[in-house]
């Protein structure tokens, strides 16, 4: 919507007097003119912001003790959960990665780098429902971490680099949730931690954080999906899902009945995947696709259906190894930072965050369309289409995380990088933020800003309760700019030192969006 538009929407919305616990679904909307009104947003508050009609409390926080030996560990990211009743979750929770500054010190000795690697990976935690409120069970006997220092197989016997077994799982950003039941946990950035191999050389290039001082891991076992079984934390990496850095495993059943897997490999001219397992029922067997917009088919990066791979790669393994290489091989159209991915529960269609790319001009980026053949996320073709541009326009920049509501309006958090936030290009849109906009109806399109998060933090691991009263949110990296723990640059939530936190978001507005028959 353009800003006359959006005018004219407020003075009609202005005029209707109708308030917000009347609002219903943003899906059928008629009014909302209390939203606009009463809402702050853009804002810079050093706080977790709410439009009227929600209010948050805290979960879990970091260094919270899961059980006698485990602690929440650091930046919490996403969030699913394995239900055992409206009011009975195991919840597993991402940990994408440890800031020397508040988990360990920044100096590079080994005991900093092992408190880190015991603060990344995720945790399991159960957590109940009781008089009305959210909170998880300290030292319930399914509570534990997988960590960095995890022994992980990869499945099916494959062997990477001359073993099954890998050195823990890292960087783990979003993830999914598998039909039969387990979690999906995605290795993004493991390059920051164990280095990316120089092609030319065959040695690991230096990184960030330096572990690989002490733990010289070949990169080749990370950046992959890994599962985990919600009663046991068992885990194993799952090669045929590609190697990248995975930001999701958006999990779905075909028309078709395969199982189906969406990913994005958050890079500046990366590509979106998908995988077409031969079932419903596993990961053993299939095909890995990757998208080519420009003709609007999907190709597939196997050695039998794309011979040409045959010339650059002996066997299937290398092959996954190399997927951003061989996806270029067929000619994947480059995308501009594909992040999350998340399918609309009505229509199938597969919304896609695009965040940004500085290098060709995109600033703000996008959210992408794509409307599978027939429906049907086992097809080869598809359209595909931008459904909402970032900008001052829209109001957003930087869209990320994503979630549909049962009534297919599409929630999404922002991330602007922390050291951009107010700068510059981005200054019209404050702090980061949560916003939700509706996909059908007369409003379809039209953005509404519902939360803003504190100083330097970004919102992800959206994630509804199952009778989608509650929403649960991981408050991530608030502070992150910090050099000097006595002058954070975030005391949120406690007005002390600043923790990466998990919170319930709940309140009429969400009520009323959730409701039936809307
Ligand atoms: Fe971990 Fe792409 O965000
Ligand atoms: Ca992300
Ligand atoms: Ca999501």
């Amino acid at each position: 919507m353009n800003i006359s538009n959006r005018r004219e929407f407020l003075k009609f919305l202005g005029a209707s007097g109708i308030t917000l616990s009347q609002l219903g679904a943003i899906s059928s909307l008629t009014s909302c003119s209390e939203l606009f009104t009463k809402s702050r947003f853009p804002n810079s508050d050093d706080n977790l912001v709410l439009i009227d009609g929600l209010k948050y409390y805290p979960l879990i926080s970091w260094n919270d003790p899961i059980n006698a030996k485990e602690t929440f560990g650091f930046n919490n990211d996403f969030i699913t959960y394995k239900t055992i009743s409206n009011n009975e979750l195991i919840m597993w929770v991402n940990h994408e990665y440890a800031n020397p500054i508040f988990v360990s010190g920044i100096e590079r000795t080994k005991e900093n780098i092992d408190l880190e690697r015991r603060a990344v990976g995720g945790s399991i935690i159960k957590v109940q429902k009781k008089d009305g409120k959210w909170s998880f069970i300290p030292n319930h006997e399914l509570n534990r971490g997988v960590r960095a220092d995890t022994k992980i197989p990869f499945a099916n016997n494959v062997e990477v680099m001359g073993t099954n077994i890998t050195d823990g799982t890292c960087s783990n950003c979003a993830g999914g949730f598998t039909p039969w039941g387990t979690f999906l946990t995605c290795e993004e950035n493991s390059d920051k931690n164990y280095g990316e191999r120089d092609k030319s050389t065959g040695k690991m290039l230096p990184t960030r954080f330096k572990w690989e001082d002490f733990y010289p891991n070949p990169i080749e076992h990370y950046q992959w999906v890994v599962e985990i079984e919600p009663e046991t934390g068992k885990a194993q990496k799952h090669i045929n899902l590609g190697r990248f850095a995975h930001e999701s495993a958006t999990t779905i059943i075909s028309k078709s009945n395969h199982v189906v897997v969406y990913s994005g490999d958050d890079k500046e001219d990366e590509h979106v995947y998908k995988f077409v397992s031969k079932t419903k029922t596993d990961f053993n067997e299939g095909v890995l696709y990757v998208a080519d917009l420009e003709n609007s088919k999907w190709l597939p990066l196997d050695l039998e259906l794309s011979p040409e791979l045959k010339k650059h790669y002996k066997d299937h393994v290398e092959l996954m190894i190399n997927t951003r290489e061989a996806a270029k091989i067929l000619g994947a159209t480059k995308l501009n930072r594909p992040e999350d991915i998340e399918v609309h529960p009505h229509t199938g269609d597969v919304y896609i965050s695009l965040t940004k790319n500085g290098k060709r001009g995109d600033y703000y980026g996008q959210i992408l369309k794509i409307a599978e053949t027939s429906a049907d996320h086992s097809a080869l073709t598809f359209k595909s289409e931008t459904f909402l541009m970032g900008g001052e326009l829209n109001k957003f920049a930087c869209p990320d995380n994503l979630a549909f509501d049962k009534n297919g309006n599409l929630w999404f958090a922002s991330d602007i990088s922390g050291d951009k936030i107010g700068t510059n290009k981005y200054q019209a849109f404050g702090n980061n933020g949560l916003f939700v906009v509706p996909t059908k109806g007369d409003h379809a399109g039209e953005v509404i800003q519902i939360a803003s998060a504190p100083k330097d933090a970004e919102f992800t691991g959206l994630s509804f309760s199952p009778d989608q009263k509650s929403l649960f949110l991981s408050v991530q990296h608030p502070g992150e700019l910090t050099t000097d723990l006595n002058k954070p640059t975030s005391k949120w939530p406690s007005g002390k030192t600043p923790k990466p936190t998990v919170v319930v978001i709940e309140g009429d507005f969400l009520e009323n969006l959730t409701k039936n028959n809307v």
